[in-house]
């Protein structure tokens, strides 16, 4: 992330338009804190490097060799867990993948607009909108398609149509020509949003003759001072690579033919689930040339037994992982050490655990998980 010069510097032009000795900044998903440290260079009076990984804790190093102080806090734990005092009036976070639609991306920064910052602070970037074009790209769909559907060794992959072909990939090729101008699927400004979960119906005149092998996705975020961020596919440095989304089959096209395409991007816990349903119409007898119904839940692997699991009417009973689970947090209480909570987990659990070693990293990955600070 920090060799795509591209992002930093405008970022980095971004923050110097609105960080001031008053400022107080929130950097939602600090990752190394380089956006905390340069927040803290311009002068910001409070910088919270907010990061659920532990690589945050190495930012300690450079706080400690600039002076910075109290004005640098650290706080290595999930957005949605924390309270802040006082609150940040700006706030800047790169939490994206090949889309902001990403992970819990956009749930995190509604909630941390809605409890982290004061009213009227300055969110970046502001808005950010996700695109789609017709693309044309030989290599890509050889690649992340037709490969997987060849025989090798008398071999098949079992439902490989249904598998590789109902699932976005991110891909880049230096072979990908757009057929048509972009359209617009989402634009979301995050001063405003509260929507995770988007659809749209695209229209798409073809404008110049190819094959037709899927849609390619890219996003484009705007920061103040004009600056920008995009993974377009004439951005060849982005650190983030962009979606394709393939059609089932390539479809040869001709100027004025028209695409529709119904895009459906449903977030649930965590994940987005995508759909796109594409109709390709023949400008010449106006006849519809191909039409698919492509979608993420048709390349999932029904888990039967998780359904089953998942059911209101399933009367659960707790496993022997359950019980290990149970036993242990009955004993973190204040009052018993983590080496002895081991000694008596792998007594009570014979032959359960190789070796109290492994009893004892159960315990430290409970102790870590549900232990009080
Ligand atoms: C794409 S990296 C960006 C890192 C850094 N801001 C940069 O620009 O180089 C996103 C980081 O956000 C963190 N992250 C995502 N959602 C978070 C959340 N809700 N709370 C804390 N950290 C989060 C991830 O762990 C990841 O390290």
């Amino acid at each position: 992330m920090l060799t795509d010069t591209n992002r930093l510097d405008a970022y980095v032009g971004a923050l110097k338009t609105c960080v001031g000795p008053d400022s107080i900044v929130l950097d939602l998903g600090a990752g190394t804190g380089v956006f905390s440290v340069i927040a803290c260079e311009l002068g910001a009076q409070k910088v919270y490097a907010l990061e659920i990984n532990p690589l945050i804790r190495l930012v300690d190093e450079v706080a400690r060799e600039k002076g910075y102080g109290e004005r640098l806090e650290i706080v290595q734990k999930l957005s949605t867990q924390i309270d802040l005092d006082p609150k940040a009036d700006i706030l800047v976070s790169d939490i994206h993948g090949g889309f902001p639609l990403y992970e819990t991306g956009l749930e995190s920064i509604i909630d941390a607009r809605e409890r982290l910052l004061k009213e009227d602070a300055v969110i970046f970037p502001a808005e950010e909108s996700v695109l789609f074009a017709v693309s044309q790209s030989e290599q890509i769909y050889r690649k992340h398609v037709e490969t997987y559907l060849e025989e090798r060794h008398g071999f098949k992959l079992p439902s490989g149509e249904r598998l590789v072909k109902n699932r976005p990939f991110n891909a880049r090729s230096d072979d990908e020509v757009l057929l048509s101008e972009p359209a617009q699927f989402a634009l979301i400004d995050h001063r405003t949003n509260s929507r995770t979960s988007f659809r749209k119906e695209l229209d798409f005149e073809i404008n110049r003759p190819g094959i037709a092998h899927g849609l390619r996705g890219w996003f484009e975020s705007r920061l103040p001072g004009g600056f920008s961020v995009s993974n377009a596919i004439t951005e060849k440095n982005s650190t983030y690579s962009a979606p394709f989304f393939p059609f089932e089959h390539p479809v040869s096209v001709e100027p004025r033919d028209t695409v529709k395409a119904t895009i459906n991007a449903v977030y649930e816990e965590g994940n987005y689930i995508w759909s796109w349903q594409t109709k390709i119409v023949g400008a010449v007898k106006g006849l519809p040339k191909a039409e698919f119904g492509q979608s993420m839940m048709a390349s999932m692997v029904p888990d039967t037994r998780s359904a089953l699991r998942r059911s209101e009417f399933y009367t659960p009973g707790l496993g022997i992982e359950g019980e290990i689970d149970k036993f242990v947090l009955s004993k973190i209480d204040g009052a018993n050490m983590s080496g002895d909570i081991a000694d008596e987990l792998f007594e009570r659990f014979p032959g359960r655990f190789a070796s109290l070693d492994k009893a004892a990293e159960r315990v430290y990955f409970l102790v870590e998980r549900y232990a009080e600070e």
